[in-house]
């Protein structure tokens, strides 16, 4: 559908592995585009399980937990080191990963294998475990990503797979379990094992191995879901460490001032919690630039609701969810990005989303100011309807909520 055209459907039947599958390609975004890291690792881990004998569950676990392995790299510095073979110090990221899925109900039952998926073999792991003690979901996760690290795009992938086979032995008793690196080389006779890995294929092998049984997304597991992706964006920056949960809170509370039903207010919470998704993109050095951005760095930031629309438009059913995220730095007066749409093609929940974005990062400090007081809040709100940028009605309801606004927004998580 075009960006702004109207849809009426809400939010529909969601289930988890689809919700997954779109929204960690935001954990694999760099500046040249998505490497699908997350999404290889999830089909040859789920490969090696179902050539290991695990049941349909175990599989399932394997796959959703490769989907999400990395969850808990904060940097992209960190991402590029853990993209070396032999990396040391590989943990941090793996138990933090733990806590967030832990924390997060409908994916707890992966956190477990997430934690170990870097534990070697041979022990000396901050978790204590050696050998066969090792889940075999963490011993599958390490070897799946091991292998996801040392291919090379731009080539036939079948030509590397020689060379990829006998690194990983080299590692198999210290890093690996032997007859896991056996396994890999026997699955791994087959050419289309590393062909489908190849981007413009994998959607297939993905489809192929999405679990598709009781994996319903009801509204709280939706939330919780939505509400660790906040946290992903957040966390990369102490200014914005609670950014995404207030302009959600902020936004769910003008909904209910415009009198919007209670369903759609809990969208217009989905959508703002992930409405700077499309951040993931867009590296640290600009997130925490203390000065004016030069223009190459403006060209990324310009991006990020684009990467936010094109990953929610994924997600089966968030149709009008996703503009609303999407939009919310277009303008009334068409000025705004990435789709210059203007006052006709704005929704009240779009319209809703960009002052609640506007009104959050007013209010919380930045790298270059501290946040502002209430005068000058309205001050610039005012100021942006005058410019022709924000809806005179939505910057009402948000001044008349004033204090109660600003407490939702320090407050949030
Ligand atoms: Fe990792
Ligand atoms: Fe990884
Ligand atoms: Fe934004």
């Amino acid at each position: 559908m075009r960006p702004g055209a109207r849809d009426d459907y809400g939010c529909g039947t969601l289930d988890l592995p689809g919700f997954l599958l779109a929204l960690t390609l935001a954990l694999d975004l760099s500046h040249g585009g998505i490497e699908p890291h997350h999404h290889r690792v999830a089909v040859i881990a789920a490969r090696l399980a179902e050539a290991a004998g695990l049941g349909p569950e175990q599989r399932d676990e394997v796959f959703l937990a490769g989907l999400v392995h990395d969850i808990g790299v904060r940097t992209w510095r960190e991402k590029a080191r853990l993209a070396e073979l032999e990396v040391r110090e590989p943990f941090t990221h793996a138990e933090e990963g733990y806590e967030l899925l832990a924390a997060t109900p409908p994916l707890a039952g992966l956190a477990s294998a997430v934690r170990h998926h870097h534990d070697r073999w041979e022990g000396a792991n901050p978790s204590g475990l050696a050998g066969a003690a090792i889940p075999l979901a963490g011993q599958l996760l390490h070897l799946a990503d091991r292998v996801e690290v040392l291919l090379k795009d731009g080539t036939c992938m079948l030509e590397q797979v020689p060379g990829l086979l006998d690194r990983l032995r080299g590692l198999a008793g210290t890093h690996f379990d032997p007859h896991l690196v056996d396994l890999l080389a026997a699955v791994g006779g087959r050419e289309s094992f590393w062909l489908d890995l190849e981007p413009r294929f994998l959607g297939r092998a993905l489809e192929e191995h999405r679990p598709r049984a009781g994996t319903g997304l009801g509204p709280g597991a939706l939330r919780s879901v939505a509400e660790l992706f906040a946290r992903l964006v957040d966390r990369r920056s102490p200014f914005t460490h609670r950014h995404s949960r207030g302009v959600a809170a902020v936004a769910r509370r003008l909904g209910a001032y415009f009198g919007l039903p209670p369903e759609r207010q809990d969208q217009l919470y989905w959508a703002g919690l992930l409405h700077d998704l499309g951040k993931l993109g867009v590296g640290e050095e600009i997130l925490d630039k203390p000065g004016p951005l030069d223009e190459r760095e403006v060209c990324f930031i310009r991006r990020h609701t684009y990467l936010t629309y094109r990953i929610l438009e994924m997600v089966d059913g968030f149709g009008e969810i996703k503009e609303w995220a999407a939009f919310h730095h277009e303008r009334l007066d068409g000025r705004g990005y990435p789709f210059h749409l203007d006052g006709a093609r704005l929704s009240l929940e779009s319209r809703i989303m960009a002052v609640a974005d506007v009104f959050t990062a007013l209010v919380e400090d930045r790298p270059y100011r501290a946040g502002l007081p209430p005068d000058r809040v309205r001050a610039v709100l005012e100021d942006m309807v005058r410019n022709g940028a924000l809806d005179p009605r939505v910057v009402a309801a948000a001044l008349d909520g004033g204090e109660d606004l600003r407490g939702l927004v320090l407050g949030a998580g």
